[in-house]
């Protein structure tokens, strides 16, 4: 499970979110026994003011020894500052759409690959490991129908720059079960499907569907945002990824080992919700609480 609720789901909050509540919640995340936290993301500040704290985000942080903790990272510039951060594993991020890529990046699609190019050899070269996102892999808020040759070019490109995960994100929520499976055989058909990972936003209540979808072709790396936080700035509407606490509800049933604790997932869910003012969205931290209120 690679949770993403401090980058993906403080990005799109309105109001600041104080850099302290961010560093205890990626603390509260890393005791529940997440593996991987992507903990903020190096990007212009004028784009996503909310990740402009990203260096006192990594400098407060209890780093665990058995966690990793990602960041995004645009360009050169962004690469520089993470690594002056003491950041050990950046994430790239492209779109498998010319207009996405635009509106996020403002670059052509070949431009942004140009640069992490760039971007991924000096970080390989540092010992950093690299994850390549690709977005609106299963639709595109601007262009609609996304094909799974489009998100294979794209998939190949980042394969070949040395990332060591192509992640195969649906950010407005648009995908079903049957696309998921179609993106992801496409791709699978080029790189090894353990290399594989799933990015699920949830807009239409398929998030979880896909993810099952996707496991089933063999994908063993799944996004996820507690309590179902999140969206991205440039895709109006969409809305947060699938909810962690609902994924280790479905992992958990189906038997595969994760190491996350749902006790204190739930945990952290409640406590970034009560400092955001809002409810939770998992269905399963809503379902855990209520029968044990009944209890
Ligand atoms: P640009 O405006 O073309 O770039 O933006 P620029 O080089 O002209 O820079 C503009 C200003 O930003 C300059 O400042 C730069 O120094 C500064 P000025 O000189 O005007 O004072 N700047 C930076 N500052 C700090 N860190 C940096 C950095 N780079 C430039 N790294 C750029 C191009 C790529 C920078 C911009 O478009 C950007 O930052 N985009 C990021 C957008 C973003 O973060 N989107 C959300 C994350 S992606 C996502 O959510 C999708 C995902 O979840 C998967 C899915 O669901 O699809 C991953
Ligand atoms: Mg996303």
């Amino acid at each position: 499970m690679v949770e993403v609720g401090p980058r993906d789901g403080l990005q799109n909050e309105a109001r600041a979110v104080p850099t302290a509540v961010k560093i205890e919640l990626i603390d509260r995340l890393s005791d529940a026994g997440l593996p991987v936290i992507e903990a903020t993301a190096f990007v212009s500040p004028k784009w996503v003011p909310q990740m402009a704290d990203n260096a006192q985000v990594m400098a407060g942080i209890r780093r665990r020894p058995d966690t990793r903790y990602p960041v995004l990272v645009p360009n050169r510039k962004g690469l520089d500052a993470a690594l002056a951060a003491g950041c050990d594993e950046i994430v790239v991020f492209g779109a498998a759409t010319e207009a996405f890529s635009r509106r996020n990046t403002n670059c052509t699609i070949a431009e942004g690959l140009a640069r992490f190019s760039e971007v991924c050899a000096e970080a390989i070269a540092r010992g950093l490991k690299v994850r390549g996102d690709i977005s609106v892999c299963l639709g595109c808020p601007y262009e609609g129908e996304v094909s799974p040759g489009q998100v294979t070019r794209v998939a190949r490109e980042l394969y070949a720059m040395g990332c060591y995960e192509i992640t195969i994100a649906d950010t407005i929520g648009a995908g079903t079960p049957g696309k998921t499976r179609a993106a992801i055989e496409a791709v699978a058909k080029h790189i090894p499907v353990e290399k594989l990972a799933g990015h699920f936003h949830d807009t239409y209540g398929q998030a979880l569907a896909n993810t099952l979808a996707a496991l089933e072709c063999g994908v063993a790396t799944f996004d996820s945002s507690v309590a179902g936080l999140g969206g991205c700035p440039y895709a109006r509407g969409a809305t947060g990824n699938v909810a962690s606490e609902d994924v280790l509800y479905m992992l958990d049933g189906l038997g595969i080992e994760t190491g996350v604790d749902m006790g204190r997932l739930i945990d952290a869910g409640g406590f970034i919700c009560r400092e955001l003012g809002r409810e939770t969205l998992s269905r399963a931290a809503r379902a855990i609480a209520a029968r044990a209120k009944t209890a």
